[in-house]
């Protein structure tokens, strides 16, 4: 592949700072060379700042100025990364994913492909700028792009990806408004109960073999809470019971073998709060798994 990969040091998701480290945690822990040691071509484009915009803070909403600024710029720069290239956002916390999504689904309605969206994520990220009680606007992604209404003063998401196009993997922590909405949608979510019982594979393949049947675009969200706290503390909204390091790197070589992603965003990563960098480790060599790091060779497949 040839791969871009895209800085977005956004930290005004959440009131919790230290996300804006999270690219140079990428760079430093060697996203670029592993990536390239696979055989890929690796073009760091540095970092994206917000656009700047005449919009007001909202109570009750954290930085919603700033937000709607990172989303239109991340929009932007992601729709032209995907003319050329397969983009890898290193974020930067989920707000981000406002403005990845809106400029994928952009490519992708110009390209006549519907778009897929796999969630990795400890939480649905279902609400709306209405339906958040924290006003923590990385809680509303997952909401904007499948065209919930009440994103008022964002720019419209012109091609909502369809509710059946999404699934999300790792759940163990919803809030109320948001499962009540959630139970309405053709969404797929995979809690962590079902990943124990069935395992992570089963519904992986279902949905890559519905991106395949579809010839869709596959848009990867992969938040560090997804993983086990005690494998990644590097995130400042920890829940127990996550993804085990073998789950995630499953999850990251059925994408490789299926050879259907077509952009990815790492996000969450809070280096303040890791351990000798071993969350951004584990994140690298994620990200390197998704790209084809193996053992033994498998041929690309279509999943049983
Ligand atoms: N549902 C909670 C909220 O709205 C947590 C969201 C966590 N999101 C995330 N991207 N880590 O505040
Ligand atoms: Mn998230
Ligand atoms: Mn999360
Ligand atoms: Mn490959």
């Amino acid at each position: 592949h040839a791969i871009k990969l895209i800085g977005a040091p956004m930290d005004c998701g959440k009131t919790r700072q230290g996300c804006l480290m999270g690219p140079d945690a990428f760079r430093t822990a060697g996203l670029a060379s592993a990536l390239q040691s696979l055989g890929h071509t690796v073009d760091d484009l540095g970092n994206v700042a917000p656009d700047a915009n005449a919009i007001a803070e909202q109570s009750g909403l954290v930085a919603l100025p700033e937000t709607v600024g990172w989303t239109t710029a991340l929009a932007r720069v992601a729709e032209t990364a995907m003319q050329d290239s397969l983009p890898v956002f290193m974020g930067g916390d989920h707000a981000l994913s406002l403005g990845t999504v809106l400029g994928v689904a952009r490519h992708a309605a110009a390209q006549d492909r519907p778009l897929f969206v796999l969630w990795l994520d400890a939480h649905t990220d279902f609400h709306t700028p209405q339906s958040t009680s924290s006003g923590n606007l990385h809680g509303t992604p997952v909401g904007y792009l499948t065209g919930r209404t009440g994103f008022h003063d964002f720019p419209m998401f012109e091609h909502p990806v369809p509710c059946e196009n999404v699934t999300m993997l790792g759940l163990r922590s919803v809030d109320a408004p948001e499962r009540a909405a959630l139970q309405d949608t053709q969404i797929t979510g995979i809690d962590m109960r079902a990943i124990d019982e069935h395992g992570i594979a089963a519904p992986l393949a279902q949905f890559l073999n519905k991106v395949r049947r579809a010839n869709g675009l596959l848009h990867v969200s992969l938040d560090v809470d997804f993983l086990d706290p005690s494998v990644a503390p590097a995130v400042g909204t920890t829940v127990p019971g996550g993804a085990t390091v073998r789950e995630a790197h499953l999850v990251m070589e059925m994408l490789h073998d299926s050879a259907l992603m077509t952009s990815l965003d790492l996000v969450e990563l809070n280096p303040f709060l890791d351990e000798r960098g071993r969350t951004a480790q584990l994140m690298v060599d994620l990200t390197a798994s998704a790209f084809g790091r193996t053992v033994f060779d498998r041929p690309t497949r279509a999943f049983a």
